[in-house]
């Protein structure tokens, strides 16, 4: 199997990394750039690269489209012709299937929109997929054991899976950012930097695997004693908003989505 990888930043090259850390001598890997700098950095990866998408969809059974929004256009002038009878999975945040539909009108293009994260770098990723009514049911389980193999998937709506652009796609930054207060906040209490580190990451990895096994109110009251310090801390916590910042911020930017999706639409049918 050639899976063909047109703009390998770094989503794309994180799929690279994800795809050859399986050491599955079936998959192949080709991908493209724009730059000659990215081309050489991709190169180094040890996988065959190219400036020519037309020549990376003709040699590929699967494409996966990792490219910006605004970068979309340019690459659908150059493959729209030669998609006949390929995969194409698009991971371009907001375009919508029906936008890749009217790019390609030759019938027996199989078309996809997946919403990874950057965790397919580990097989870790959590991946919403959606497929466009004409693809077939062999494409289809094609597509999900592709992605499989770098994490989990679910099948969603597309509504679903650009709401999960804030989730899947941005949070892992929101992940970063809890670590980074939590590791701060370690060493203001005299924790020395590698075992705040250390514990920090273990916290997390252990709670995530914790709440796949214990439901999750069940699992804070496991931490909590009455007037112990935990409920002390989460007190404190609810008192600065720390839960409702986060809600809030998600649901405002899911506004800004939405009127990004519109706004695309217009511009682009
Ligand atoms: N990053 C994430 O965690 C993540 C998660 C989920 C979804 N996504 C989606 O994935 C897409 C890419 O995001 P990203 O963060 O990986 O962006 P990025 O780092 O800017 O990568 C875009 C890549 O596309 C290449 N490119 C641009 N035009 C091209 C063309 N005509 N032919 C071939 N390659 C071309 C660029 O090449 P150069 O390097 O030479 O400029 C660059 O390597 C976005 O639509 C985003 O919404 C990203």
């Amino acid at each position: 199997m050639r899976i063909g990888i047109i703009g390998a930043g770094k989503l794309g090259s994180a799929l690279i990394k994800g795809l050859l850390s399986r050491q599955d001598t079936s998959l192949r890997v080709i991908a493209s750039a724009r730059s000659t700098r990215s081309l050489e950095r991709i190169k180094s990866l040890g996988v065959e690269v190219t400036h020519d998408n037309k020549y990376l969809v003709s040699v590929s059974d699967i494409v996966i489209i990792c490219v910006k929004p605004s970068q979309v256009g340019e690459v659908a002038d150059e493959v729209s012709c030669c998609g006949k009878g390929k995969v194409i999975i698009s991971a371009v945040a907001l375009v919508p299937l029906k936008w890749w539909e009217v790019r390609f009108p030759a019938g027996d293009v199989k078309l996809f929109r997946v919403m990874p994260n950057i965790n397919v770098l580990v097989g870790e990723s959590f991946t919403a997929l959606t497929a466009h009514d004409g693809a077939d049911s062999f494409s289809r389980s094609l597509v999900e054991e592709l992605f499989k193999l770098l994490g989990s998937t679910a099948w969603v709506s597309e509504e679903v899976l650009d709401a999960l652009t804030l989730i899947s796609g941005c949070g892992p930054a929101i992940i970063a950012e809890i670590t980074d207060a939590l590791v701060l906040a370690s060493l203001a209490i005299g924790i020395p930097q590698e075992v705040a580190e250390e514990a920090v990451l273990k916290l997390i990895e252990g709670s995530a695997k914790s709440l796949q096994e214990v439901e999750l109110t069940k699992f804070r009251d496991m931490v909590i004693t009455p007037r112990g310090l935990t409920i002390r801390l989460l007190r404190r916590l609810y008192k600065e908003n720390f839960k409702s910042t986060l809600i809030e911020s998600i649901e405002s930017t899911y506004s800004v989505l939405a009127e990004s999706k519109i706004r695309m639409l217009k511009d682009m049918l």
